[in-house]
């Protein structure tokens, strides 16, 4: 049997995902926001996100809110000319989806067309009405409950939710109704171990947690957070596996030495002339201007 090239033949898909949920095999997932950082993740990982999340990690906005659709289409189609192994997700901004199905299924749509193979939005039962819509018309779709950074300003901050029994029923609720209508998967962020430990025993569906536990059916972290990109507050869910902020000024400082000292560029890292082009460079005088 002969392949695409471009496509490995052990592409993550959404079936897969379902076999790995009932084998117990956990997931791994990151973001990619650009080319460079697909690369560098798709083959290692099986699901990347070309998260909201690129609002504040990579455009300098305080939340998620102000990124909207067209911002994630230039993001989501860097990531996908590198035609990840990994299942490509893309994340569903603030109110892309809120409006009404017809807007909701373009949107969502819009993403596919643009190659992602699934898309991902916040909410519970208040979104089930999108969800089906674009189950309906063959979208794939991952939720995504608990501390949902789009609800800030309802949260009051972005705090640990379903401490209560009440939160926490609604959750299991609102998890029973999201796999009901028709999501593959569901991000888990921001809850206790327990209560994710119980929606994930519960769902037949993956679960993906990000400070839910270490009971979930897979964990996702910011890219930049597993390399320590970001320089200052850290959250306790967050394992850096690198000080790469450090790493990269370090890389960096050593170029500037460099250049100040005349190390940088050798012989060996610059183009030459033949000697004969080179002797009349030397001898080269200004033209007369007439
Ligand atoms: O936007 C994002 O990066 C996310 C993940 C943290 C789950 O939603």
């Amino acid at each position: 049997m002969s392949y695409s090239s471009e496509r490995p033949p052990e592409r993550v898909t959404i079936p897969l995902l379902q076999r790995w949920k009932q084998e117990g095999r956990r997931v791994a997932m990151t973001t990619a926001y650009d080319a460079v950082t697909a690369r560098i993740t798709h083959h290692i990982v099986d699901i990347v996100l070309v998260g909201d999340s690129v609002g504040n990690v990579c455009l300098g906005f305080d939340n998620t809110l102000p990124v909207s659709v067209a911002m994630m289409n230039h993001h989501l189609e860097a990531v996908a000319r590198t035609k990840p192994r990994a299942l490509l997700v893309a994340d569903m901004p603030f109110l892309s989806f809120h409006i009404s199905p017809e807007e909701t299924i373009r949107n969502a749509g819009g993403f596919l067309q643009r190659g992602a193979d699934a898309v991902k939005l916040e909410g519970g039962s208040n979104r089930v009405e999108m969800v089906r819509a674009l189950v309906d018309c063959d979208i794939p779709v991952m939720g995504h409950l608990g501390l949902t950074p789009q609800s800030v300003n309802v949260m009051g901050g972005f705090k640990v939710q379903g401490r209560t029994t009440d939160q926490a029923k609604r959750l299991l609720d609102d998890a029973h109704h999201l796999q009901e209508a028709g999501c593959f998967a569901l991000v888990l962020e921001g809850i206790p171990a327990e209560l994710a430990a119980r929606a994930t025993e519960y769902l037949t569906i993956p679960t993906i947690g990000i400070g839910a536990g270490p009971n979930c059916s897979g964990q996702v972290l910011v890219f930049h957070d597993i390399l320590g990109l970001i320089e200052g507050y850290r959250p306790k869910f967050v394992r850096a596996y690198a000080n790469g902020f450090q790493l990269l000024q370090d890389a960096l400082s050593s170029w500037v030495a460099d250049v100040r000292e005349g190390a940088f560029p050798t012989p060996q890292e610059s183009y030459r002339v033949p000697d004969n082009v080179r002797d009349e460079i030397a001898k080269w005088t200004p033209a007369d201007p007439s």
